[in-house]
């Protein structure tokens, strides 16, 4: 089915969707989809052909943002369709406010793109309260001494590098995760925040989770857990990230 969807989508000289992948992590049950994708085969007919509105910011928007926002709605519709296919066939995925993508209910979901892969990570609502993903090209040692600071206190830094990760990748991990923290958090928080708010405090390579944590006062303010374990994959050029959990039932 997703073969056919692939060589439909052909009639342009380079084809825009690559290789598809989906599966179901074991340890948490979200549903994954992951697609590879080229925006020099994007033309806007796609949307029509791949069943996805265009909504009128993104129709305003540089083809290259046209395509990315496409690789993104598009696997968020195959993982819609693996989590309930009678439920979800037609159903978009609108912006919210802050570029928020709006699931439909029951769902908890995040979308994630880089250059040529978009990725996509869904549940269903009443098994996960939050769920950010993020996928990251590795960044690169100039970049990363620009930033450094403003992504990651020095600790935070020598904690991964103390285990053996080199200056890149420590500091694409801190960076991946806390967006991935940063998207399964937005719904609770409904507020852009920063990188200092969460602080790396737990890396444990072997089980590829690193454990973040909130300052007291942000999580106070918003009535939040502080910690949250951040499931990464280490590719060779890129790393992705995922929150994902349930909220505590709270203590009456
Ligand atoms: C919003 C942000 C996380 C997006 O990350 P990015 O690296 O630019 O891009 P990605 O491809 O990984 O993710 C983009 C997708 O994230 C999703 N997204 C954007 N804003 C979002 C929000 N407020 N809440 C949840 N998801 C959001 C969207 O689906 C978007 O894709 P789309 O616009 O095509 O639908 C980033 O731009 C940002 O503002 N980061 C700073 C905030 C932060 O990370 N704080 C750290 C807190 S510890």
């Amino acid at each position: 089915m997703r073969d056919a969807a692939a060589k439909k989508m052909s009639v342009n000289e380079r084809p825009f969707v690559g290789t598809v992948h989906s599966e179901t992590d074991a340890r948490t049950g979200v549903r994954h989809v992951r697609c590879e994708f080229d925006s020099a085969g994007y033309q806007a007919t796609l949307y029509a052909e791949l069943g996805i509105a265009m909504p009128e910011a993104i129709a305003r928007s540089v083809p290259k943002r046209q395509a990315e926002f496409l690789a993104g709605r598009y696997v968020a519709r195959l993982a819609l369709q693996d989590l309930a296919p009678a439920h979800y066939r037609d159903m978009q995925v609108g912006i919210g406010e802050q570029r928020n993508p709006l699931w439909p209910d029951g769902v908890v979901g995040s979308i994630s793109h880089m250059d040529r892969v978009a990725v996509c990570a869904v549940n269903h609502r009443v098994d996960m309260d939050y769920l950010g993903i993020d996928v990251e090209a590795l960044i690169p040692a100039r970049v990363c001494r620009e930033i450094a600071t403003i992504v990651a206190t020095r600790q935070e830094r020598e904690l991964l590098s103390n285990q053996g990760l080199s200056e890149r990748v420590a500091l694409t991990l801190i960076f991946s995760a806390k967006e991935s923290l940063f998207k399964a958090l937005y719904p609770s928080v409904r507020d852009y925040f920063g990188f200092e708010v969460a602080e790396a405090v737990e890396l444990r390579l072997e089980e590829q989770t690193l454990v973040l944590r909130l300052t007291e006062h942000f999580a106070a303010k918003h009535g939040l857990p502080r910690d949250y374990v951040c499931q990464f994959t280490l590719g060779e050029k890129w790393i992705q990230s995922v929150t994902c959990g349930k909220f505590p039932e709270p203590v009456c």
